[in-house]
Protein backbone atom coordinates (compact mmCIF):
# COMPACT_ATOMS: atom_id res chain seq x y z
CA UNK A 1 0.00 0.00 0.00
CA UNK A 2 1.01 3.25 -0.39
CA UNK A 3 0.67 5.86 2.04
CA UNK A 4 -1.23 8.96 1.00
CA UNK A 5 -1.25 12.37 2.69
CA UNK A 6 -4.28 13.51 5.09
CA UNK A 7 -4.65 10.41 6.53
CA UNK A 8 -6.77 9.18 3.59
CA UNK A 9 -7.18 5.55 2.53
CA UNK A 10 -3.94 3.99 1.58
CA UNK A 11 -4.02 3.74 -2.08
CA UNK A 12 -3.41 0.02 -3.39
CA UNK A 13 -0.35 -0.12 -6.16
CA UNK A 14 -0.70 -1.00 -9.54
CA UNK A 15 0.83 -4.22 -10.83
CA UNK A 16 4.85 -4.18 -11.01
CA UNK A 17 4.12 -5.11 -14.81
CA UNK A 18 1.46 -2.36 -15.63
CA UNK A 19 2.91 -0.09 -17.59
CA UNK A 20 0.39 2.95 -17.47
CA UNK A 21 1.35 5.14 -20.55
CA UNK A 22 1.09 2.38 -22.92
CA UNK A 23 -2.20 0.82 -20.98
CA UNK A 24 -3.42 4.55 -21.19
CA UNK A 25 -1.55 6.58 -23.87
CA UNK A 26 -3.98 9.35 -23.12
CA UNK A 27 -1.74 9.78 -20.00
CA UNK A 28 1.27 11.26 -22.47
CA UNK A 29 -1.24 14.08 -23.35
CA UNK A 30 -3.82 14.89 -20.74
CA UNK A 31 -4.39 14.84 -17.27
CA UNK A 32 -7.82 13.22 -17.31
CA UNK A 33 -10.74 13.54 -14.56
CA UNK A 34 -13.59 13.19 -16.99
CA UNK A 35 -14.16 9.50 -16.74
CA UNK A 36 -18.12 9.92 -15.77
CA UNK A 37 -18.27 11.84 -18.92
CA UNK A 38 -16.68 9.61 -21.84
CA UNK A 39 -13.49 7.98 -20.68
CA UNK A 40 -10.37 7.22 -22.78
CA UNK A 41 -10.83 3.46 -23.95
CA UNK A 42 -8.02 1.16 -22.92
CA UNK A 43 -4.99 0.54 -25.31
CA UNK A 44 -6.88 -3.11 -25.67
CA UNK A 45 -9.93 -1.99 -26.46
CA UNK A 46 -8.24 0.11 -29.34
CA UNK A 47 -6.19 -2.88 -30.43
CA UNK A 48 -9.94 -4.74 -29.84
CA UNK A 49 -11.51 -2.12 -32.71
CA UNK A 50 -7.83 -2.46 -34.83
CA UNK A 51 -8.25 -6.16 -35.33
CA UNK A 52 -11.74 -5.99 -36.09
CA UNK A 53 -11.08 -3.46 -38.78
CA UNK A 54 -8.51 -5.22 -39.89
CA UNK A 55 -10.36 -9.11 -40.50
CA UNK A 56 -13.45 -6.49 -41.87
CA UNK A 57 -11.23 -4.73 -44.32
CA UNK A 58 -9.64 -8.34 -45.63
CA UNK A 59 -11.89 -11.07 -44.92
CA UNK A 60 -15.23 -9.49 -43.51
CA UNK A 61 -16.76 -11.94 -41.04
CA UNK A 62 -15.27 -15.30 -42.54
CA UNK A 63 -12.05 -15.05 -40.48
CA UNK A 64 -12.85 -13.14 -37.35
CA UNK A 65 -14.95 -15.86 -34.85
CA UNK A 66 -16.87 -12.31 -33.76
CA UNK A 67 -20.12 -14.16 -33.06
CA UNK A 68 -18.14 -16.72 -30.95
CA UNK A 69 -16.12 -13.82 -28.75
CA UNK A 70 -19.61 -12.17 -28.64
CA UNK A 71 -20.93 -14.60 -26.76
CA UNK A 72 -17.38 -14.46 -24.50
CA UNK A 73 -18.20 -10.48 -23.96
CA UNK A 74 -21.23 -11.73 -22.83
CA UNK A 75 -19.76 -14.23 -20.12
CA UNK A 76 -17.72 -11.15 -18.77
CA UNK A 77 -20.37 -8.88 -18.60
CA UNK A 78 -22.25 -11.83 -16.26
CA UNK A 79 -18.97 -12.22 -14.11
CA UNK A 80 -18.68 -8.64 -14.16
CA UNK A 81 -22.59 -8.09 -12.44
CA UNK A 82 -22.85 -11.05 -10.87
CA UNK A 83 -25.71 -11.95 -13.26
CA UNK A 84 -26.08 -15.49 -15.39
CA UNK A 85 -24.80 -14.64 -19.19
CA UNK A 86 -28.36 -15.37 -20.46
CA UNK A 87 -29.48 -12.57 -18.15
CA UNK A 88 -26.99 -9.58 -20.21
CA UNK A 89 -27.81 -8.36 -23.43
CA UNK A 90 -26.01 -5.86 -25.41
CA UNK A 91 -27.56 -2.82 -26.17
CA UNK A 92 -26.26 0.68 -28.05
CA UNK A 93 -26.37 2.48 -24.85
CA UNK A 94 -27.61 3.25 -20.83
CA UNK A 95 -30.84 4.79 -22.15
CA UNK A 96 -31.77 1.68 -24.50
CA UNK A 97 -31.85 -0.63 -21.81
CA UNK A 98 -33.74 1.86 -19.75
CA UNK A 99 -36.80 2.37 -22.89
CA UNK A 100 -36.28 -1.34 -23.06
CA UNK A 101 -38.27 -1.93 -19.16
CA UNK A 102 -40.32 1.62 -19.90
CA UNK A 103 -41.67 0.17 -23.26
CA UNK A 104 -41.73 -3.38 -22.19
CA UNK A 105 -43.84 -3.57 -19.08
CA UNK A 106 -47.30 -3.88 -19.03
CA UNK A 107 -47.86 -0.04 -17.18
CA UNK A 108 -51.75 0.07 -15.19
CA UNK A 109 -53.43 3.53 -14.68
CA UNK A 110 -52.39 4.66 -11.41
CA UNK A 111 -49.18 2.36 -11.64
CA UNK A 112 -46.27 4.47 -9.30
CA UNK A 113 -42.71 5.20 -10.43
CA UNK A 114 -40.62 6.75 -7.38
CA UNK A 115 -37.42 7.88 -8.96
CA UNK A 116 -35.19 11.52 -8.04
CA UNK A 117 -35.12 15.28 -9.44
CA UNK A 118 -31.88 15.18 -10.15
CA UNK A 119 -31.18 11.78 -12.24
CA UNK A 120 -29.38 11.87 -16.11
CA UNK A 121 -32.27 12.34 -18.34
CA UNK A 122 -31.85 9.05 -19.84
CA UNK A 123 -33.47 8.18 -16.10
CA UNK A 124 -36.09 11.13 -16.86
CA UNK A 125 -37.63 11.27 -19.94
CA UNK A 126 -38.85 7.18 -20.66
CA UNK A 127 -40.61 7.16 -17.31
CA UNK A 128 -42.47 10.65 -18.05
CA UNK A 129 -43.04 9.32 -21.00
CA UNK A 130 -44.61 6.38 -19.23
CA UNK A 131 -46.64 8.66 -17.24
CA UNK A 132 -48.02 9.99 -20.01
CA UNK A 133 -48.81 7.00 -22.04
CA UNK A 134 -50.17 5.07 -19.18
CA UNK A 135 -51.65 7.70 -16.36
CA UNK A 136 -49.23 6.60 -14.57
CA UNK A 137 -47.19 9.00 -11.94
CA UNK A 138 -43.79 9.62 -11.96
CA UNK A 139 -42.07 10.76 -8.55
CA UNK A 140 -38.98 12.73 -8.49
CA UNK A 141 -37.60 13.60 -4.99
CA UNK A 142 -35.42 15.86 -4.31
CA UNK A 143 -31.78 15.97 -3.44
CA UNK A 144 -30.46 17.96 -0.29
CA UNK A 145 -26.79 19.00 0.77
CA UNK A 146 -25.67 16.68 -2.43
CA UNK A 147 -27.63 13.38 -0.90
CA UNK A 148 -31.10 11.61 -0.92
CA UNK A 149 -32.40 10.79 1.62
CA UNK A 150 -32.60 6.61 1.94
CA UNK A 151 -35.48 6.62 4.16
CA UNK A 152 -37.52 9.83 1.70
CA UNK A 153 -37.44 6.88 -0.54
CA UNK A 154 -39.16 4.75 1.34
CA UNK A 155 -41.86 6.80 2.61
CA UNK A 156 -42.86 7.83 -1.06
CA UNK A 157 -43.84 4.39 -1.19
CA UNK A 158 -47.58 3.73 -1.84
CA UNK A 159 -49.45 0.30 -2.61
CA UNK A 160 -49.44 1.66 -6.07
CA UNK A 161 -45.99 2.04 -6.50
CA UNK A 162 -44.61 -0.85 -9.30
CA UNK A 163 -41.04 0.72 -9.31
CA UNK A 164 -37.81 2.62 -8.21
CA UNK A 165 -35.74 3.78 -10.82
CA UNK A 166 -32.53 5.09 -9.74
CA UNK A 167 -29.00 6.04 -10.78
CA UNK A 168 -26.38 3.72 -8.54
CA UNK A 169 -24.33 7.03 -8.74
CA UNK A 170 -26.02 10.15 -9.33
CA UNK A 171 -24.09 12.09 -12.17
CA UNK A 172 -24.06 15.78 -11.05
CA UNK A 173 -23.22 15.17 -7.04
CA UNK A 174 -21.11 11.53 -7.54
CA UNK A 175 -23.71 10.22 -4.64
CA UNK A 176 -24.06 6.79 -4.15
CA UNK A 177 -27.00 5.01 -3.39
CA UNK A 178 -27.49 1.94 -0.88
CA UNK A 179 -28.89 -0.07 -3.09
CA UNK A 180 -27.90 -2.92 -1.46
CA UNK A 181 -30.82 -1.66 0.79
CA UNK A 182 -32.91 -0.60 -1.14
CA UNK A 183 -32.62 -3.73 -3.26
CA UNK A 184 -33.63 -5.79 -0.19
CA UNK A 185 -36.70 -3.46 0.98
CA UNK A 186 -37.82 -3.57 -2.90
CA UNK A 187 -37.95 -7.50 -3.01
CA UNK A 188 -39.38 -7.97 0.47
CA UNK A 189 -42.20 -4.89 -0.78
CA UNK A 190 -42.82 -6.89 -4.29
CA UNK A 191 -41.72 -3.84 -5.98
CA UNK A 192 -39.56 -3.43 -8.59
CA UNK A 193 -36.15 -1.82 -8.94
CA UNK A 194 -34.38 -0.31 -12.12
CA UNK A 195 -30.97 0.68 -12.63
CA UNK A 196 -28.90 3.17 -14.67
CA UNK A 197 -25.16 1.69 -13.67
CA UNK A 198 -23.39 3.57 -15.97
CA UNK A 199 -21.72 5.85 -13.32
CA UNK A 200 -20.68 2.51 -11.03
CA UNK A 201 -20.36 -0.56 -13.47
CA UNK A 202 -16.47 -0.27 -13.65
CA UNK A 203 -15.39 1.45 -10.63
CA UNK A 204 -17.59 0.26 -7.59
CA UNK A 205 -18.22 -3.72 -6.96
CA UNK A 206 -22.11 -4.88 -8.64
CA UNK A 207 -23.91 -7.56 -7.61
CA UNK A 208 -26.84 -7.68 -9.06
CA UNK A 209 -28.26 -10.51 -7.01
CA UNK A 210 -26.72 -9.29 -3.41
CA UNK A 211 -28.11 -6.22 -4.48
CA UNK A 212 -31.47 -7.53 -5.25
CA UNK A 213 -31.80 -5.50 -8.61
CA UNK A 214 -34.41 -6.40 -11.04
CA UNK A 215 -33.01 -4.50 -14.73
CA UNK A 216 -29.93 -2.68 -15.01
CA UNK A 217 -28.23 -0.70 -18.43
CA UNK A 218 -24.79 0.78 -18.44
CA UNK A 219 -23.50 1.57 -22.01
CA UNK A 220 -19.57 1.22 -21.89
CA UNK A 221 -18.03 4.54 -22.61
CA UNK A 222 -17.28 5.83 -19.00
CA UNK A 223 -15.85 3.93 -15.69
CA UNK A 224 -15.57 0.46 -18.15
CA UNK A 225 -13.35 2.21 -20.32
CA UNK A 226 -14.96 0.99 -23.87
CA UNK A 227 -16.44 3.12 -26.77
CA UNK A 228 -19.40 4.70 -27.18
CA UNK A 229 -22.30 2.96 -28.25
CA UNK A 230 -21.83 -0.81 -26.60
CA UNK A 231 -23.55 -1.55 -23.48
CA UNK A 232 -25.16 -4.43 -21.10
CA UNK A 233 -28.60 -4.45 -20.34
CA UNK A 234 -29.24 -6.92 -17.41
CA UNK A 235 -32.81 -8.48 -16.69
CA UNK A 236 -33.58 -11.11 -13.87
CA UNK A 237 -34.16 -14.44 -15.12
CA UNK A 238 -37.52 -13.99 -13.66
CA UNK A 239 -39.01 -11.60 -15.25
CA UNK A 240 -37.34 -12.07 -19.22
CA UNK A 241 -41.08 -12.95 -19.75
CA UNK A 242 -42.67 -9.71 -18.51
CA UNK A 243 -40.88 -7.40 -20.68
CA UNK A 244 -42.13 -7.46 -24.20
CA UNK A 245 -39.25 -6.91 -26.62
CA UNK A 246 -39.23 -4.61 -29.53
CA UNK A 247 -39.29 -6.76 -32.39
CA UNK A 248 -36.54 -7.26 -35.52
CA UNK A 249 -34.86 -10.96 -37.16
CA UNK A 250 -32.85 -12.34 -34.34
CA UNK A 251 -34.84 -11.84 -31.09
CA UNK A 252 -36.54 -15.54 -32.40
CA UNK A 253 -35.21 -19.34 -31.60
CA UNK A 254 -34.27 -19.41 -35.28
CA UNK A 255 -32.74 -16.57 -36.35
CA UNK A 256 -30.40 -17.38 -39.06
CA UNK A 257 -32.84 -19.83 -40.17
CA UNK A 258 -34.38 -17.04 -42.56
CA UNK A 259 -36.54 -17.75 -44.89
CA UNK A 260 -38.55 -20.10 -42.30
CA UNK A 261 -40.76 -17.84 -40.28
CA UNK A 262 -40.77 -19.09 -36.87
CA UNK A 263 -41.84 -16.24 -34.23
CA UNK A 264 -40.80 -18.13 -31.04
CA UNK A 265 -38.56 -15.57 -28.95
CA UNK A 266 -35.42 -16.38 -27.64
CA UNK A 267 -35.81 -17.66 -23.84
CA UNK A 268 -32.94 -15.68 -22.41
CA UNK A 269 -32.09 -12.19 -22.92
CA UNK A 270 -31.00 -12.48 -26.15
CA UNK A 271 -34.74 -11.87 -26.51
CA UNK A 272 -33.88 -8.04 -26.36
CA UNK A 273 -31.47 -8.10 -29.67
CA UNK A 274 -33.74 -6.92 -32.16
CA UNK A 275 -30.97 -6.94 -35.12
CA UNK A 276 -26.86 -7.24 -35.99
CA UNK A 277 -24.39 -6.28 -33.01
CA UNK A 278 -22.65 -3.12 -32.82
CA UNK A 279 -18.95 -5.92 -32.93
CA UNK A 280 -16.21 -3.61 -32.62
CA UNK A 281 -17.78 -1.76 -29.92
CA UNK A 282 -18.75 -4.92 -27.93
CA UNK A 283 -14.83 -6.84 -28.44
CA UNK A 284 -13.70 -3.32 -27.49
CA UNK A 285 -15.71 -3.62 -24.47
CA UNK A 286 -14.85 -6.74 -23.80
CA UNK A 287 -11.06 -6.47 -23.58
CA UNK A 288 -11.39 -3.43 -21.16
CA UNK A 289 -13.87 -5.56 -18.88
CA UNK A 290 -11.45 -8.07 -18.82
CA UNK A 291 -8.61 -5.11 -18.23
CA UNK A 292 -11.04 -4.20 -14.79
CA UNK A 293 -11.37 -7.82 -13.78
CA UNK A 294 -7.84 -9.01 -14.28
CA UNK A 295 -6.72 -5.63 -12.26
CA UNK A 296 -9.69 -6.86 -9.62
CA UNK A 297 -12.41 -4.70 -9.13
CA UNK A 298 -11.65 -4.13 -5.34
CA UNK A 299 -8.84 -2.62 -6.18
CA UNK A 300 -9.87 -0.53 -8.95
CA UNK A 301 -12.06 0.56 -6.45
CA UNK A 302 -9.98 1.10 -3.38
CA UNK A 303 -7.54 2.79 -5.70
CA UNK A 304 -10.07 5.55 -6.95
CA UNK A 305 -11.22 5.69 -3.46
CA UNK A 306 -7.97 6.91 -2.09
CA UNK A 307 -7.55 9.28 -4.90
CA UNK A 308 -11.06 10.50 -5.07
CA UNK A 309 -10.39 11.36 -0.49
CA UNK A 310 -7.10 12.83 -1.43
CA UNK A 311 -8.59 15.11 -3.63
CA UNK A 312 -11.31 16.25 -0.89
CA UNK A 313 -8.72 16.62 1.71
CA UNK A 314 -6.92 19.09 -0.70
CA UNK A 315 -10.02 20.85 -2.14
CA UNK A 316 -11.08 22.08 1.24
CA UNK A 317 -7.55 22.91 2.89
CA UNK A 318 -7.95 25.72 -0.41
CA UNK A 319 -11.36 26.18 0.31
CA UNK A 320 -13.45 24.47 -2.39
CA UNK A 321 -17.26 23.75 -1.05
CA UNK A 322 -17.70 20.06 -1.27
CA UNK A 323 -20.76 19.12 -2.79
CA UNK A 324 -20.38 15.19 -2.68
CA UNK A 325 -21.09 13.19 -0.14
CA UNK A 326 -18.11 12.52 1.73
CA UNK A 327 -20.15 9.49 4.53
CA UNK A 328 -19.02 6.14 4.51
CA UNK A 329 -20.56 4.04 1.64
CA UNK A 330 -21.96 7.33 -0.24
CA UNK A 331 -18.77 7.87 -2.30
CA UNK A 332 -17.83 7.41 -5.73
CA UNK A 333 -15.37 8.20 -8.32
CA UNK A 334 -16.98 11.20 -8.59
CA UNK A 335 -15.89 14.38 -6.73
CA UNK A 336 -18.22 17.87 -7.34
CA UNK A 337 -17.18 20.75 -5.22
CA UNK A 338 -17.65 24.47 -5.97
CA UNK A 339 -15.51 27.39 -6.11
CA UNK A 340 -16.55 29.89 -3.64
CA UNK A 341 -14.23 32.89 -5.01
CA UNK A 342 -13.55 32.01 -9.31
CA UNK A 343 -15.89 31.36 -12.14
CA UNK A 344 -16.43 27.60 -13.20
CA UNK A 345 -15.87 28.06 -16.92
CA UNK A 346 -12.77 30.30 -16.63
CA UNK A 347 -11.39 27.69 -14.15
CA UNK A 348 -11.84 24.76 -16.99
CA UNK A 349 -10.30 26.50 -19.87
CA UNK A 350 -7.48 27.26 -17.56
CA UNK A 351 -6.86 23.85 -16.90
CA UNK A 352 -7.02 22.79 -20.16
CA UNK A 353 -4.76 24.85 -21.29
CA UNK A 354 -2.49 23.31 -18.77
CA UNK A 355 -3.80 19.85 -20.45
CA UNK A 356 -6.38 18.56 -16.96
CA UNK A 357 -9.74 18.15 -17.86
CA UNK A 358 -12.65 18.60 -15.81
CA UNK A 359 -15.93 19.47 -16.36
CA UNK A 360 -19.35 21.16 -15.08
CA UNK A 361 -22.35 19.72 -14.28
CA UNK A 362 -25.26 21.53 -12.69
CA UNK A 363 -23.01 24.82 -11.66
CA UNK A 364 -20.54 22.22 -9.95
CA UNK A 365 -17.35 21.73 -11.21
CA UNK A 366 -16.45 17.68 -11.20
CA UNK A 367 -13.81 15.81 -11.55
CA UNK A 368 -13.59 11.80 -11.79
CA UNK A 369 -10.40 10.07 -11.71
CA UNK A 370 -9.68 6.64 -12.50
CA UNK A 371 -7.75 3.73 -11.23
CA UNK A 372 -4.81 4.33 -13.50
CA UNK A 373 -3.98 7.45 -11.95
CA UNK A 374 -1.86 8.61 -9.54
CA UNK A 375 -1.21 10.91 -6.42
CA UNK A 376 0.63 12.81 -8.51
CA UNK A 377 -1.99 13.84 -10.97
CA UNK A 378 -4.25 14.91 -7.81
CA UNK A 379 -1.48 16.65 -7.02
CA UNK A 380 -1.27 18.68 -10.30
CA UNK A 381 -4.83 19.50 -10.67
CA UNK A 382 -4.53 20.95 -6.90
CA UNK A 383 -1.91 22.80 -7.76
CA UNK A 384 -3.20 24.64 -10.77
CA UNK A 385 -6.75 25.16 -8.94
CA UNK A 386 -6.77 28.66 -7.97
CA UNK A 387 -6.73 29.43 -4.61
C1 LIG B 1 -26.31 8.56 -15.02
C2 LIG B 1 -26.14 8.56 -16.52
N1 LIG B 1 -26.90 7.76 -17.28
C3 LIG B 1 -26.76 7.70 -18.61
C4 LIG B 1 -25.81 8.46 -19.26
C5 LIG B 1 -25.61 8.33 -20.75
O1 LIG B 1 -26.63 7.64 -21.35
P1 LIG B 1 -26.41 6.82 -22.71
O2 LIG B 1 -25.51 5.67 -22.41
O3 LIG B 1 -27.78 6.41 -23.09
O4 LIG B 1 -25.81 7.76 -23.70
C6 LIG B 1 -25.01 9.33 -18.52
C7 LIG B 1 -24.01 10.19 -19.22
O5 LIG B 1 -23.53 11.16 -18.76
C8 LIG B 1 -25.16 9.36 -17.12
O6 LIG B 1 -24.39 10.14 -16.36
Amino acid sequence: MINTPHNCPPLPPLPANFNVAEEFPITRNWTFFNHAGVAPISARAARAIERFAQEARDDSYLSGRWYHKIELVRKLAAEFIHAHPEEISFVKNTSEGIAFVANGLDWKPGDEIISTAVEYPSNVYPWMDVAQRHSAKHIMLPEADGRIDRQSLFDAITPRTRMIALSHVEYASGFRHDIAAIGQFCRSHDILLCIDGIQACGVLPVDVQAMNIDFLSADGHKWLLGPEGAGIFYCRKELLLSLRPEIGWMNVINASDYGHYDFTLRADARRFECGSHNIPGVLALGASMQLLLDMGIETVTQRVMALTAHLCACLEQKDYAIISSRRPNETSGIVSFKSRRYNHSEIISNLEKQKIILVEREGRLRASPHFYQSIDDINRLVAALPS
